[in-house]
């Protein structure tokens, strides 16, 4: 139902699409291609109803994704940098932290780089046990481009920010979960259990009342958009749902809701 690509592997089970980010002998490195991929691959998702969620990972047991792919921007010139960062920014990482349905980053090892940045633009984040977490990048002479400067302060603070900025140094998965950048950590083998029991509890909720969420929590983060006033607006239109009526009516009847997502 959803096309896997070349370096994107898809696979719906029960509501949930997951998603496989596959360079592993690049340790799943974020090439133009990957990226173009996997934005196809989300557009089409969005469109299915049948899809209630979705879980990101790196094919292979040892990375996530190590970071964009720094072969392919080697000889960029600035314009080409700004342009990278760009693309990536309205493809995946803007993209990923609007979607519609709630996308949980599954950190099977390595996240470096756009790796990290890539999780920081999931909805949440399961950190397997051997994961290493870090952003890199003035080791190579850039800064984050695909929104780690950002993201990373408003998950873990400014100044964890700053010290996993500044040193480049990678955490471990006990450490991303003290600093809240994780919201669990398993073993490898039970990264994805961990991410299925989230999605089972997402999956018996109403589906236009998680978008909505999604929006308004993203809106307080805008500094464009005052958070409040959109909640306000928002809560007001959730009356307004198919999924407000059959939620409420459940709840009379002492029954589990059946939403329609409308
Ligand atoms: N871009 C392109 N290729 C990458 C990559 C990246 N970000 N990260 C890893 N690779 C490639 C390596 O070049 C190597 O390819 P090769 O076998 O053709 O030489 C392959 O993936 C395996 O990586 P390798 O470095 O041999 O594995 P390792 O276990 O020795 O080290 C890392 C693992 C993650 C520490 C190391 O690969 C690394 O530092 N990667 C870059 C991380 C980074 O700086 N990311 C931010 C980019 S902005």
């Amino acid at each position: 139902m959803v096309a896997t690509s070349e370096f994107i592997l898809s696979e719906v089970k029960n509501g949930v699409l997951v998603i496989t980010i596959n360079r592993p002998d690049k340790l799943n490195s974020l090439n133009k291609q990957t990226i173009e991929e996997l934005h196809e691959t989300l557009v089409e998702a969005e469109n299915i109803n049948e899809i209630k969620s979705v879980i990101l990972t790196g094919a292979g047991n040892k990375a996530f994704v190590a970071g964009a792919d720094i072969a392919e921007f080697a000889n960029f010139s600035i314009e080409q940098g700004k342009q990278l960062s760009s693309i990536g920014h309205f493809k995946i990482f803007n993209f990923i932290e609007n979607y519609s349905k709630p996308i949980i980053a599954a950190v099977n090892g390595f996240a470096l780089g756009g790796g990290l940045e890539l999780a920081l633009a999931c909805h949440i984040r399961v950190v397997a046990e051997n994961a290493k977490l870090g952003l890199p990048e003035v080791s190579l002479g850039v800064i984050p481009g695909y929104g780690g400067t950002q993201r990373l302060a408003q998950i873990v603070g400014k100044g964890k920010a700053f010290e996993m900025i500044l040193t480049a140094d990678m955490i471990n998965a006990v450490d991303a979960l003290k600093w809240g950048l994780a919201n669990y950590t398993t073993t490898q083998e039970e990264l994805l259990n961990k991410c299925f029991e989230i999605t089972t509890k997402i999956a018996s909720k109403s589906p236009t009342a998680i978008k909505t969420a999604i929006k308004v929590i993203n809106a307080g983060y805008n500094n464009k958009l005052n958070g409040f006033e959109v909640e306000i607006e928002e809560f007001g239109k959730s009356f307004g749902t198919a999924d407000f009526k059959e939620g409420v009516s459940a709840f009379m009847e002492k029954r589990k809701a059946n939403f329609s997502g409308n």
